[in-house]
């Protein structure tokens, strides 16, 4: 089987039991109502590649622990995830119509339904970390709470609202009709290390925590998985610029038309890509000396720069 057969397998049965997980995690009737339950279903079951659960679970299992000890962390960055979707795709951010290969879900459910769904993806995320996994042993109960306060730093206004901040200023005229100094290379690399950096990185870190790591360990994978984060939106942007709605299950060419802060904008297509590679190398150095370069997390690794969706 060649390494790529190897790698497709892999995470079509991580990519399995983390669909099972979301779905049974998700609120349903009548603890809630339909309206919300029905929205948060919408866009939770659209697809999406499940990157940010997958390496939580490769790094419980990089570190040599049980990966259902990290499926409760795993749903819930997924459950944050897609609200920042929902809420990146508001006609008041990105304003976009398409998403997973649905419509977006304020096209379909209202806007004031999408800013809810995405409020109450937020919340229950939280809510099944504290619940998840069950039991009263000491040890257990600090790392769910050391999972919790790193996903919240990931997730809150040092990390993806934060950059997600920093891009809607960008984009937006002051009251004297003027629009904030265009960032340099630095600005850029700050703002996407927070928008979608800090997100991967608490996923792969909380992973490694939840798989009982020691500290070492952690801060390695920490390292790593910034800069498979900052690789992550470097890529993303490339593909904004080269791939096809069709393929991406979004629509493409909407960076340039609006005018956003880029790798590709700063730097072109090429040194994009050659930077996106370069993250992957660092994070490579950063994994082998803690001996986890043979683990899965470089197989993922390799594959947020080489993908094609
Ligand atoms: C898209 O994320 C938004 C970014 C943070 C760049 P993904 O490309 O992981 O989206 P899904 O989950 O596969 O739909
Ligand atoms: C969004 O970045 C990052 C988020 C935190 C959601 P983009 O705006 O580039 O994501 P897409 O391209 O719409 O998926
Ligand atoms: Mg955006
Ligand atoms: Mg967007
Ligand atoms: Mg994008």
């Amino acid at each position: 089987m060649s390494a790529a057969d190897d790698l497709s397998q892999y995470l079509r049965s991580r990519r399995s039991e983390i669909d099972a997980a979301l779905l049974a995690a998700l609120p349903t009737p009548p603890s809630c109502p339909a309206s919300v339950a029905d929205a948060m279903r919408y866009s939770v079951t659209a697809g999406g590649k499940r990157l940010r659960p997958i390496l939580c679970l490769a790094s419980a299992e990089a570190v040599g622990g049980d990966r259902r000890n990290a499926m409760p962390a795993a749903c819930a960055l997924e459950f944050i995830h897609t609200y920042s979707l929902i809420h990146d795709d508001l006609p008041a951010m990105d304003n976009d119509t398409l998403r997973r290969g649905r419509p977006t879900l304020h096209m379909v459910a209202g806007e004031g339904m999408a800013i809810l769904t995405g409020d109450g993806l937020l919340t229950e995320a939280f809510s099944l970390m504290a619940r998840e996994p069950r039991g009263d042993d000491p040890a257990l109960v600090a790392r769910k709470l050391r999972v919790m306060s790193i996903v919240a730093a990931g997730a809150g206004a040092a990390g993806m609202v934060g950059g997600q901040a920093i891009d809607l200023t960008c984009v937006t005229r002051g009251a004297d009709g003027h629009l904030a100094p265009p960032l340099d290379a630095e600005g850029v690399r700050g703002m996407h290390a927070r928008k979608t950096g800090a997100l991967i990185r608490a996923s792969a870190t909380a992973g490694a925590v939840m798989g009982g790591a020691a500290d070492q360990q952690i801060d390695a994978i920490d390292h790593a998985a910034a800069e498979l984060g900052l690789a992550f939106q470097i890529i993303d942007d490339v593909l904004d610029v080269t791939g096809a709605s069709a393929e991406l299950g979004k629509t493409a060419g909407k960076d340039a038309a609006a005018g956003k802060p880029t790798y590709p904008a700063l730097y072109g297509l090429e040194t994009s890509r050659r930077m996106a590679a370069d993250c992957l190398d660092r994070a490579a150095a950063t994994l082998r000396g803690v001996g986890l370069a043979e683990s899965r997390l470089l197989d993922i690794g390799r594959w947020i720069v080489e993908r094609s969706n």
